[in-house]
């Protein structure tokens, strides 16, 4: 049985007294502190660290973007790759300085990278300036760890738990203003493959309820948000844990129902668990966008079954048909790993011959990355840098000759996209279409947050570019 259980009413009311007392403090000073929050990783950490911001905020703290002039910087790691991990490395390196040249500064870290016992032993020893770190099982206790940080005389604080996750709602969020909101349905993942580290640092699956997660849409939406991305690792097993007879398509649907100007993304979808019913449900709801983030990691079933992802590559190929046969339009992008243990060349040339045949919008290509305490750090693994390497750029290549192609069938196409940011230059906006296409498009800033119907007159490798349809776009 996975450790879970359910932070209780009066340890989250203890949490909520120390961020009013707290508050009260930081509001005596004749200016509040100033936290600089930097997130590495995928969406979910982004959402963590709205999660973190939100406590904080309540606590009486301002925001910098500026480490300089922060009195707390809070890094909230990335383990998923060795690269991750250099780069957290690599920066907490470089911040030693930073706290040096000011004086009262504290150096915290958290998420999945300090969830790994080994990475918390390097800390310790190597990292002496570090104050405060903890996991990610810990988030919500942010009000406490920080009440002991700035006890005098506390020393440094390390607490992460060897627990599979804690169910909790109703802790205050700061979602980064903006036209998306990230929305997290579930967290952790309970599916072992055998190179991720994910499920080690991030805990079983714990699916929030239903009627917690309509809520916060329903709050996001009246907020202005425009775009609905709802997270999990695999979203597709949403609720399995609740015991619901509701699963992920009946969530989407129950959420493509409420009332409003709006899209929904979700992300990430297991090919072991994406049903026809989710496809069908995306195809009759016009709120969900028309992509899907399908990762297949190898095209040969020898590699797929080392690697323990619980699928066949025609199964996969099925799959893809399948969406493709009810939303013909439909976007499909993959995450793909390259240099898996023992996989040979022949094996490697299945992964070239799906990537072929399926016509990716976009592949994510990641050359794999042994981690600590995973069944495929142990495997043997007889071929080296320089070869891996090669099959990559082989890769890489392919992919790009096939996106160049399928962007540019994309011209003269009529879309509706959602304006969401500013562009490269001033004029420029960005935007992306129902099938998570990036574009680029001229116009004033006040279209940000809206959507349009526009012509696609140009494509590039990674993005299209796009005019009004009507001559003119519409200012609502
Ligand atoms: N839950 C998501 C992905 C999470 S990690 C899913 O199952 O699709 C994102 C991607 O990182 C994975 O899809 C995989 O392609 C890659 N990845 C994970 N562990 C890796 C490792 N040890 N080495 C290289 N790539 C890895
Ligand atoms: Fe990692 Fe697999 Fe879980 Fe994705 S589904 S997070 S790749 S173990
Ligand atoms: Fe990295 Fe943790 Fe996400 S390992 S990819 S931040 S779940």
């Amino acid at each position: 049985m996975p450790n879970i259980r359910t932070v209780t009413p009066e340890e989250l009311a203890r949490q909520r007294e120390i961020m009013a007392e707290t508050a009260e403090h930081n509001a005596a000073l004749p200016a509040p502190p100033l936290a600089f929050v930097d997130t590495y990783g995928c969406q979910q950490n982004e959402a963590d660290s709205e999660r973190l911001r939100g406590m904080l905020r309540d606590m009486g703290w301002g925001f910098t973007d500026r480490e300089e002039e922060a009195d707390l910087i809070l890094l909230n790691t990335c383990a998923v790759r060795g690269h991750a991990e250099l780069r957290v490395l690599g920066n907490v390196g470089a911040l030693s300085h930073t706290k040096r040249a000011k004086p009262g500064q504290r150096l915290a870290l958290c998420g999945c990278m300090v969830q790994q016992p080994h990475m918390r032993e390097k800390l310790k020893a190597s990292y002496p300036y570090v104050d405060l770190v903890f996991g990610p099982h810990e988030i919500w206790r942010l009000p406490e760890l920080l009440q002991k940080l700035y006890t005098p005389h506390r020393g440094r604080i390390y607490e992460a738990r060897d627990i599979d996750g804690e169910r909790y709602e109703g802790l205050p969020v700061l979602h980064t203003p903006g036209v998306r909101a990230w929305l997290p349905i579930m967290y952790g993942c309970n599916n072992f493959c055998s190179y991720c580290i994910v499920p080690y640092v991030r805990g079983r699956e714990r699916s929030r309820e239903a009627e917690d997660v309509i809520r916060e849409a329903r709050e996001l939406i009246a907020q202005g948000y425009r775009e609905i991305y709802l997270l999990g690792q695999n979203v597709n097993s949403y609720g399995k844990d609740l015991g619901s007879s509701l699963d992920f398509s009946d969530l989407l649907r129950e959420l493509n129902a409420l009332e409003g100007d709006f899209v929904l993304r979700f992300m990430t979808s297991h090919p072991k668990d994406a049903s026809e019913k989710l496809f069908d449900t995306m195809a009759a709801c016009p709120k969900v966008e028309r992509h899907i983030h399908l990762p297949f990691q190898a095209g040969n079933d020898r590699v797929l079954k080392a690697m323990n992802r619980g699928y066949t590559a025609e199964a996969y190929r099925r799959k893809v048909e399948y969406a493709r046969s009810l939303m013909p339009d439909i976007a499909i992008t993959s995450d793909v790993i390259v240099g898996f243990p023992g996989e040979t060349e022949e094996e490697f040339r299945d992964t070239l011959s799906l990537v072929e045949e399926i016509r990716f919008d976009m592949l994510f290509t990641f050359l794999y990355s042994p981690r600590v305490g995973t069944p495929a750090a142990a495997m043997p693994d007889p071929f080296g840098k320089a070869e891996k390497q090669a099959r990559f750029d082989a890769l890489l290549a392919l992919q790009e000759g096939i996106s160049r192609e399928t962007q540019a069938a994309h011209i003269g196409n009529v879309y509706r996209i959602l304006v969401d940011g500013k562009g490269d230059k001033p004029g420029r906006l960005t935007a992306r279409s129902l099938h998570n296409r990036l574009i680029h498009l001229e116009g004033p800033e006040d279209l940000i947050g809206t959507f349009q119907d526009a012509r696609i007159t140009a494509a590039a490798t990674w993005n299209l570019t796009a005019e009004p349809l009507k001559g003119e776009w519409n200012h609502g």
